[in-house]
C-alpha cells in the first residue's frame, strides 16, 4: 500500500507519536477564516413530463445541507474534535441561517459570522432525480453567489473581529475559495497570527509571510506558472511557491499521488497516498489536509509529522461520499491498519 520501504520505515518509527499527536486534537483551539458555503442537494422521484414546457416535474423526496467551500474546512476541525471559531460571512437568508445551525450542533462557535446584507449566502444547490427502479442523477445545479466585494463596513468589522480572537488562539486557518472574505483587511489580520496556515486557490503572495501553504496541483502551477510534469519541476516549484510566498514550509497537494513537502533549505519530502483503492469521492480532501494538519501543528508536531496526518486523514474522507469529515477515533484506526499493511 506505501510504497517506497523508506517511507514505511520513517512511518512505522514515528508511529507512537503519531498517536500521542491524535489525541492532542481536542486542546487545540483554531479560527478559522473561509469562505462559507452552503452545499444542498434536492433530491425528487420523476412524476411525469410538464404542460408548461418540455421539462420534468419531479416529487420532492429530501434536503439536505451540508458545508461546503471554507464551511467544509470549519466542519472538518470540528469533527476532529478540536474548539473551533469561525470567521466568515453568510447573506440575510435561509441559507446563511442554515449554516449557522450546522455549525452550533456541532458545537462551532459562531459569532465571527457576519450578516451581509447586500450579498447572498454563496450556495449550490444540485438538483437530482430518478424514476422509480433507477439510480438517481443530478439534473441541474444552482448557484448563489455574488460578484461584488462585501462593503468596506463588512470588511472592517470582519477584520476587527479576527484581531479580537488571535491571542487566544493556536493557529489561524484561511481557506479563500475566491467568494469574498479574503480582502486586505482580513488578510492583514489573520496573518498579525504567529501561526497561519493558508488554503488559498489563487494570489497566494497576498499571504505572504504565512506560516504554511497548501495549494494543489493545479493551484500550484497557475501560482508559478509553468507545469508541474517531473520531480525537477515539482522541486523549483517548491522553491518558487516559497520564494513567492516567503513561508516556513510548503505542501503541494497532488490528488492520487499523494502529497509533497518543501522546505526553506531545498528539502522535498514525498508522502505517498495511504489509500489508492475504494476512492469514491475526493470532493473537500483538501479541506481535510489542512485541518488534520493544522491540528497536528498545534500539537506540536513537525511539518513531516503534520503532513503525513493531514494525509492520513485525506485517506479517509476520499473513501466516503460527498465532502466528508473524519475522526481522531477513525484516524487511528486506519493509522493502526496502514502500520499493520506495510
Ligand atoms: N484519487 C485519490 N486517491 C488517493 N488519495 C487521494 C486522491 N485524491 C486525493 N487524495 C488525497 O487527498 C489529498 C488532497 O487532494 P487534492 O490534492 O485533490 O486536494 P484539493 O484539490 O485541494 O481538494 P479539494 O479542493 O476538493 O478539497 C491528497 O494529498 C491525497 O492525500
Ligand atoms: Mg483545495
Amino acid at each position: 500500500m506505501v510504497e517506497s520501504s523508506s517511507f514505511a520505515k520513517q512511518l512505522a518509527a514515528s508511529a507512537e507519536r503519531l498517536f500521542k499527536l491524535i489525541d492532542r486534537f481536542a486542546q487545540a483551539r483554531i479560527l478559522v477564516i473561509g469562505d462559507l458555503t452552503l452545499d444542498e442537494f434536492l433530491t425528487g422521484q420523476v412524476e411525469r413530463i410538464s404542460r408548461e414546457a418540455p421539462v420534468l416535474i419531479l416529487r420532492h423526496e429530501t434536503t439536505q445541507q451540508t458545508p461546503g467551500g471554507g464551511a467544509n474546512a470549519v466542519y472538518n476541525i470540528a469533527k476532529l474534535g478540536a474548539k473551533v471559531k469561525v470567521a466568515g460571512l453568510v447573506g440575510k437568508d435561509a441559507q446563511g441561517d442554515a449554516l449557522r445551525n450546522i455549525f452550533e450542533a456541532a458545537g462551532i462557535d459562531t459569532c465571527g459570522i457576519l450578516t451581509d446584507p447586500h450579498r447572498p449566502t454563496v450556495t449550490k444547490t444540485r438538483i437530482a432525480g430518478h424514476a422509480r427502479q433507477s439510480v438517481t442523477q443530478q439534473i441541474v445545479r444552482v448557484d448563489r453567489k455574488s460578484d461584488n466585494l462585501p462593503d468596506s463596513d463588512v470588511q472592517l468589522q470582519l477584520a476587527e473581529h479576527i484581531r479580537q480572537q488571535l491571542e487566544t488562539m493556536d493557529a489561524v486557518v484561511c481557506s479563500d475559495y475566491g467568494d469574498g472574505v479574503f480582502t486586505p483587511p482580513a488578510i492583514e489580520a489573520a496573518l498579525s497570527h504567529w501561526r497561519t496556515i493558508v488554503d488559498a486557490q489563487k494570489d497566494l503572495s497576498r499571504y505572504r509571510g504565512a506560516t504554511l501553504f497548501t495549494p494543489n496541483l493545479p493551484e500550484a502551477e497557475r501560482a508559478v506558472g509553468y507545469a508541474i510534469k517531473d520531480f525537477q519541476t515539482l522541486a523549483r516549484a517548491g522553491q518558487d511557491l516559497l520564494e513567492l510566498t516567503q513561508a516556513q514550509h510548503m505542501i503541494i497537494t497532488r490528488g492520487e499521488e499523494g502529497m509533497s513537502l518543501f522546505d526553506r533549505t531545498g528539502r522535498v519530502e514525498y508522502i505517498p497516498p495511504f489509500n489508492r483503492t475504494e476512492v469514491f469521492d475526493v470532493t473537500g480532501a483538501g479541506d481535510t489536509v489542512v485541518a488534520a494538519l493544522t491540528l497536528s501543528l498545534c500539537a506540536d508536531a513537525s511539518f513531516w509529522e503534520a503532513a503525513v496526518l493531514g494525509n492520513l486523514a485525506a485517506s479517509i474522507v476520499v473513501r466516503k461520499f460527498g465532502t466528508a469529515t473524519t475522526t481522531p477515533d477513525e484516524m487511528k484506526a486506519a493509522l493502526q491498519a496502514l502500520l499493520e499493511a506495510s
